[in-house]
This record gives C-alpha cells, structure tokens and sequence, in this order.
C-alpha cells in the first residue's frame, strides 16, 4: 500500500527520500514521488511506475532544508504521474503525501472547484492540499489542524509549506504514522523499515495526533492544541533483517528464516516444569482462562489460514470451540459477542484495514480481542487488549511465509497453555512440548528438500491450473499453499479438503490440472490415498507431499516431496514449506516479480 517518508535534516533531500521509498517498495506500489522544500520554491518530481523511473528523473543532486516523499498504490484514479503524490496547492505553496482514503472528497473537491480551484489529478487526497493553502493563515501546524477535522475517512499525511522553511507537519487518523528522531535531523513515515538506517528511536502516533518536526526538535499535540508527551520506543529490528543478504529475493530469504523465526516465536514461552505455555502479554488472569468458553479469531489472507489451522488444534486437544472468521465479514454482520469468550485478531502487520475495523466493532461490542502480530508497535497491538509478539523479523517479501510458521507457533503456545488448564495430562503436555521444541530442526530438514522442489517446480510451471488438497490440520495448509502460488505465480490454484473434491472439483481433473496432495501419516491418510487413486483414474497428475518412507505414496504419486515424520500436530509447519517453496520456484521459472507481484500490497491499509 502507499507509503510517506518526510525528512528534516543536513543530509541530501533527495537521497534520504529516494532511500526511504526504495525501502517502502515491499509494501505495493504503482507511482511514487518526492517534493523538495526550498528558498527558491518547492520541487515536485513524480512519475508513474518504480522507484527507478523516478530516481532517472531526478538530475543531480535536490537541495532543500525539508522533504517528503510517497509510494502510492492507486485507489482513486488511474496510475498516471499526474495522480501520483505529492500534491501541490495551486500556488504551488504547499505541498502534501497522503496514505488513505478521504471518504468525502467529492463534496470537498465541488466546493473548492466552485471557489474557482483547478485541480491537477484525479485523486481524493489532491483536496487536502487545496484546503491548507486556503486555511493557511501563517501557521502551518494550525491549518493541517483546521483542515484534518473538516476530512471524512482515513489518512496518514505529511506536509510542507513554502513559508516555513525546515518545518513538516504529520497527522493522523487510522492510517499509521512514526516519527523517527535522529541526531539533529528528525523523520515522519508510514512504516520503520524507511528510517531504519538512520535512527531507531521512533515515536508512534496515535489517531487524532499533529506532529510538527523541524531537523532538532518535534511538537506532538491533539486536535485542540493540546500538547501530548509521547514516548521514545526503540524499533528491535537491525539493518541487515530488511536486506537480502544474499539471497536473491527476500521470500527466498524469509522461507530460509523459519527454523530460527519459529525458535524465536517459542522462545521463554515453554515451561518444561509444568509442561505448560506461558504467554505474559495475554493480560489474563488465571481464573478468566479457566473460564473460557469460546475462542473466535479473525483474520485475513495467510493469517486467517494460520487462524484455521489453530482451530483444529484448540478444538482437538483444548477442547473448546473454536470459530475462524474473515476479519472483513465480521464488522458488518453486526457480531455476537459471547460471555466467557476471546478473539485473536491475527495480522502480520498490524495494520490490516479489515482486521482492525472488526477488531474495533467487536471491541465496542464488549470483546476482549487479543493480537496475534509481528509488528511492534502497529495499530493492532497498540489497540488489542493484550496479546502476543511472534517475533519473526521484519517479512518484506509480499507473499507471507516466516509470518505463518510463527503465528502457528504463538497459537500453538497458547492451545498448549489452555489445554493444560483442562483435559491434557503432564505427560501428554510434555510430549506436545518437546514435539513443538522439534520443529525448527525438522523444518531445516524440509529446507535441504529445495533443489528437488525446485525440479517438481519446472516440470509443473507450465500449468495454468491447481488444486491444493487435504484434510484434518493440514486443510487450510492447502488453502495457504494454493494462495502463495496463485498470489506469486498468477497461477489459479484453490485448496480443497480432498473429500471434497468428488463434489464438483474433479470435473476439472486432467492431465492439464495437476493436484498437490499433503498425505501426512495421520489418522486421515487411508483416506487421503483413497481420494488421491479417484483423481489418478481420471488421469490426474498427483504431486504428493509425504512422510519419509512411505512407498504407497510415493508409488501412486507422480512426483513426491517427503517431509520427516513428526507428532501428527505439528505436520502444518513440514507440510507449509514445501508448498512456499514450490511456489517460489514456480514464480522464478515464469520470471515473475517474485517479491512485489502484481497489484498485491504488503499491508492492506484498505477495506
Ligand atoms: O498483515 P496481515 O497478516 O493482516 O495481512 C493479511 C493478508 O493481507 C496477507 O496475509 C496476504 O494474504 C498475504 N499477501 C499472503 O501471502
């Protein structure tokens, strides 16, 4: 989604800003754009398309004492250099990036365009610096003040103004915004990973919050002027975590990460004493988790997948019911809220529109909803009333991998916590313990399975079709699996539980569209091997992902991928790595931008 960078300070403007997007580029985008606060005037240079077009643009050297810069991700209007941020008044006296969506700008935009405005884009955000320059009375903290309450919807916003040299001002309202705060130069962006190779220090604002930075000092106050004392917090990430280190892509990078993201994701979180998990952030007492009676969880894309995977788990060994629901159906379905019960909101970034949105409905509703996210500091964690840091490292990459295995991970903790607190025995927890304790040495295993996955990869790539199929657990494993190659390889592929394919998918059984089968060695697999042999005699083409040494299997199967054999719970984390990597081979054989595919986001900051 869209990006801001803004920069106060005496390094070179254009390089700060050209580096802070370049950084953002993970997040989607389709134009991007700087403006440049001089004595002289404000340049404004944008272009359509990457951040190297842009970067072409810019001759020499930009000199300026402030600068701000955006990634856009086109909502309103096509992908033109004209709808690309920043936006200039008409004067050309100021000039604004926004991250959002202004929900009234029509109105806006008609009773400026009767004051005899011309405007220059199509865009909803071109109003904002239209409506500054018009409330502009010497003061430019106190027009964005006036002009944030007259605008309906969300935004992140950064702006400059002609008259006030080395000044930005920041708000925001449900779209983030951090102030990071350096040695005598300070930054406003939409996300850490731009300012992280100069300052760690950062500064999250809040909804209704102003900031004004000039290079050696800041003022946060509220919408009435108050002023607000905010805390310093130090982003945990290093330089390095945000660049490939050698790797050729950062998904490639990010699946090769999961033996130590997962270990990290459990880490101080088991306790072999009492053959328990342990959760601090959850902010429950012991007696409100011995009364829990439900849990529901909420979630988008991958995370709602891992969300389904925890469902089984919760239900099976914790014995309580467990409901997985897209966080975008919840808020308006007007949802029950039961006694006794909990929500996971489950967001790698934190900051997902659908998932944040439902979190708030269901929080007004009287819900304890608890994050499951990786994102310090995000909107989720921030607003949740509690919860759990997966610690997985920044995941840069579009396509989520490291994120799911450590999501899993968290969830798996917790299962393990309550089911405790029930049914399960000392010895049983133990045995789920020292199985989950396993995992990061078996995944590590899967991962000296690439260059056979990477051959599976070349001899499917071709096919324009896929079915993901399991069943148990490892059902949405096949949903998550079908979504990394589709979302990567523009491949179409849909998960099924594989009972269900004789209910209608298996017409579309050919030589043409093959199926990926996980057949763990679980309860299920006479099962699975049964539905694998019906779309073998519709001349299916079967790649089955197995246990070791499982020759029936490996006999009935075209081509096969044997995982170790694990605790029949902990076959989701073997089965998923397989299913990314085959993706990402995939992707590389069909030349596809494997880290930013096609008009895909990291963070959709949308609804
Ligand atoms: O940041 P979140 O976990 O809330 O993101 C949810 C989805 O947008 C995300 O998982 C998306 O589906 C990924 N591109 C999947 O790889």
């Amino acid at each position: 989604m869209c990006g801001i960078i803004g920069y106060c300070g005496p390094k070179p403007m254009g390089e700060v800003l050209l580096e802070g997007l370049k950084r953002m580029e993970y997040r989607g985008y389709d134009s991007a754009g700087i403006a440049v606060r001089s004595n002289a005037e404000i340049t404004v240079i944008k272009r359509a398309g990457k951040i190297a077009t842009l970067r072409e643009a810019v001759q020499g050297e930009l000199e300026g004492d402030c600068g701000i810069g955006h990634t856009r991700w086109a909502t309103h209007g096509g992908v033109t250099d004209e709808n690309a941020h920043p936006h200039l008044d008409a004067a050309g006296k100021v000039a604004i990036v926004h991250n959002g969506i202004i929900e009234n700008y029509s109105v806006l935009r008609e009773k400026l365009a009767a004051e005899g405005v011309e405007f220059a884009s199509e865009t909803d955000s071109e109003v904002i610096a239209h409506l500054i320059a018009k409330l502009y009375d010497g003061n430019l903290a106190a027009a964005v003040q006036q002009v944030v309450q007259l605008l309906k919807g969300t935004y992140g916003i950064a702006v400059t103004h002609i008259d006030e040299p080395g000044v930005l001002v920041g708000a925001r309202n449900g779209s983030p915004l951090v102030l990071g705060v350096g040695e005598q130069e300070m930054f406003l962006a939409s996300d850490v990973t731009a300012i992280l190779g100069h300052t760690k220090q950062a500064i999250y604002l809040e909804d209704g919050e102003i900031v004004t930075i000039t290079a050696d000092d800041y003022r946060t106050t509220d919408l009435q002027s108050r002023k607000v004392d905010k805390h310093i917090q130090i982003i945990n990430w290093e330089l390095e975590e945000i660049e490939k280190g050698g790797y050729r892509h950062f998904m490639e990078k990010e699946i090769f990460e999961q033996p130590e993201s997962i270990l990290r994701a459990m880490q101080g979180r088991l306790d072999h004493e009492y053959a328990t998990g342990h959760l601090g952030g959850l902010n429950m007492s012991k007696k409100e988790l011995l009364d829990l009676e439900r849990v529901k969880i909420i979630a988008a894309g991958t995370s709602f997948y891992a969300g389904l995977v925890a469902s089984y788990l919760i239900e099976s060994i914790a014995r309580i019911p467990c409901t997985v629901e897209l966080a975008a159906e919840v808020r308006y379905r007007n949802p029950i809220v039961e006694r006794n019960s909990i929500y996971f909101a489950i967001s790698q970034s934190g900051e997902t529109a659908d998932t944040l949105y439902a979190m708030r409905e269901l929080q007004r509703k009287g819900a304890r909803v608890l994050g499951i996210c990786n994102v310090v500091g995000a909107t989720i964690p921030r607003e949740s009333d509690g919860g759990v840091y997966i610690h997985s490292g920044p995941e840069i990459a579009v396509a989520s991998t490291k994120a799911f295995t450590s999501q899993l991970t968290a969830l798996y903790v917790f299962t393990l916590l309550i089911a405790r607190m029930r049914h399960m025995s000392y010895e049983a927890g133990m045995m789920f313990v020292q199985a989950l304790e396993e995992v990061p040495d078996q995944v590590a295993k899967v991962l000296n399975l690439a260059p056979a996955i990477a051959e599976i990869a070349h001899k499917y790539h071709e096919a324009r079709n896929f079915l993901f199929l399991g069943r148990g657990i490892n059902y949405p494993v096949a949903f998550e699996g079908a979504l990394k190659l589709k979302e990567i390889s523009y491949i179409h592929a849909e998960g099924y539980s594989a009972a269900e394919v004789k209910h209608g998918p298996i017409a579309l059984i050919s030589p043409d569209t093959p199926s990926l089968f996980l057949v763990p060695d679980d309860a299920l697999r006479e099962k699975v091997i049964s539905n694998m042999k019906e779309v073998k005699a519709r001349n299916g083409q079967v790649i089955a992902v197995c246990v070791e040494d499982d020759h029936e299997v490996a006999a009935l199967a075209d081509d096969v991928i044997m995982v170790p054999r694990v605790h029949e719970l902990m076959y989701p984390f073997v089965m998923t790595i397989p299913l990314q990597l085959f993706a990402y081979y995939t992707a590389l054989e069909l030349g596809r931008d494997v880290d930013q595919p096609r008009n895909l986001a990291k963070s959709v900051t949308v609804e």
